[in-house]
């Protein structure tokens, strides 16, 4: 099989998963393109060094911009904080190579605007990492939809919610920066959940919003006697329109003490309704009105038979996969898209529109008004 060069900017909660998927692909996938784990880059040498021991890399390096630039490098994968995703897009564009990149795509509606004005203008391959939408589960809930099982879509209610800085002593983190992320619970979690209201609902015309900090300052990172100002949300809330006239929640908290990693979608419709909580990931509960009465209700689909989506590459019925399956899913349409020379979704068009929904609810809370899109 013909490989294709990868290098990866960022090697831990990311950087990690993105390895272990380009790592397993080719062992459970067939695509095209063998990805070679060619040069693994961060800023502290033994740091990245340690790591791509860990996980698998050629290579090491320290400055991002001779790496993008590097003739035998083909794809480079973008898994840093958002405030530097958009320089390190933009200029991997523009020496052509593919370009994958975590979400959120920027931390402003302009830098992403000028990340897909950038691999449109290079034509190269590119993808935004919304693995979620590659969850079995997910992928047969959108299936369901699309053969109109669910009939008229009326409600989308997305919840994203998390505890891990609830304690007010958790340390200020660049999560819990502004400069650094952009946004708090809001383009960390909620752009999980609107990018799935978008895949499996549609597009977003229309929302009212709300932002809450309450924990408005906290300890630095290595000086816990020192205090530094929270610049981000802790939640998010909003009310949101769809152009096919359904209506939704999407509420995203790091606030709810409890809840790990609770991201979970209702979806009703006029003929049946269908949930998903990622932490029961193989599982969709479904309810068809037109089921015979005596044994209407919801019921359960363990999504692992070897007609769902990605499973026949996997195990044998009811043997369950995890989260990091969810990132190989999406790097195998990624390089398969790249051998086709095609844009894979969600591409950073996804990911603009994705931004503009975070910026409408960010206008909506600090004018208390709905916001057009
Ligand atoms: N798809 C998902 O489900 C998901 C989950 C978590 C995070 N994310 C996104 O992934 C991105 C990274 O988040 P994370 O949780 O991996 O963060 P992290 O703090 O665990 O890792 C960030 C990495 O970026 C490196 N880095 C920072 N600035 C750099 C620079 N200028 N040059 C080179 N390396 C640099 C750091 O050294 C570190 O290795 C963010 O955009 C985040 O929103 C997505």
């Amino acid at each position: 099989m013909p490989s294709i060069n990868v290098a990866l900017i960022g090697y831990a909660f990311m950087g990690k998963a993105h390895s272990n998927a380009y790592r397993q692909v080719s062992h459970f996938f067939s695509p095209r393109l063998t990805p070679r784990m060619k040069v693994l880059c961060g800023r502290t040498p033994a740091k990245v060094r340690a790591a791509a021991r860990e996980y698998g890399w050629e290579e090491t390096a320290t400055d991002w911009e001779e790496v993008v630039n590097r003739k035998d490098i083909d794809l480079v994968d973008i898994a840093t904080p958002g405030d530097s995703h958009a320089e390190i897009a933009i200029a991997a564009a523009r020496a052509g190579k593919a370009v994958f990149c975590e979400k959120p795509l920027g931390n402003t509606v302009a830098e992403a605007e000028r990340m897909l004005a950038a691999v449109t203008k290079a034509g190269v391959t590119h993808m935004i990492c919304h693995n979620y939408r590659r969850i079995p589960a997910v992928m047969l809930a959108k299936q369901l939809i699309d053969e109109g099982r669910l009939g008229e879509i009326r409600h989308y209610r997305g919840t994203y919610l998390q505890d891990w800085p609830a304690d007010p002593k958790f340390p200020l983190v660049w999560r819990l920066d502004k400069k650094k992320a952009g946004s708090g619970a809001l383009g960390d979690i909620a752009a999980h959940s609107i990018d799935l209201g978008r895949f499996l609902v549609g597009e977003i015309t229309e929302v009212a919003g709300d932002l809450k900090t309450f924990i408005k300052t906290r300890p630095l990172p290595g000086s816990p006697n020192k205090r530094g100002r929270v610049t981000v949300d802790d939640a998010s809330t909003a009310l949101v329109r769809f152009r096919n006239g359904a209506i939704g929640t999407i509420e995203a908290t790091r606030m709810a003490l409890g809840r790990k990693n609770y991201n979970r979608f209702e979806i009703n419709g006029s003929l049946g309704s269908l949930a998903f909580d990622l932490e029961r990931m193989n599982e969709l509960e479904v309810y068809f009105e037109s089921d015979k009465p005596s044994v209407r209700g919801f019921h359960r689909i363990l999504v692992t038979e070897a007609g769902h989506p990605y499973i026949k590459a996997w195990w044998p019925p009811g043997h369950i996969i995890g989260y990091e399956h969810t990132f190989t899913h999406t790097v195998y349409d990624l390089l398969e898209a790249i051998a086709d020379g095609k844009v894979p979704q969600p591409s950073f068009a996804d990911g603009v529109k994705n931004q503009r929904v975070l910026g409408a609810i960010e206008k909506a809370a600090a004018t208390r008004r709905w916001v057009a899109l």
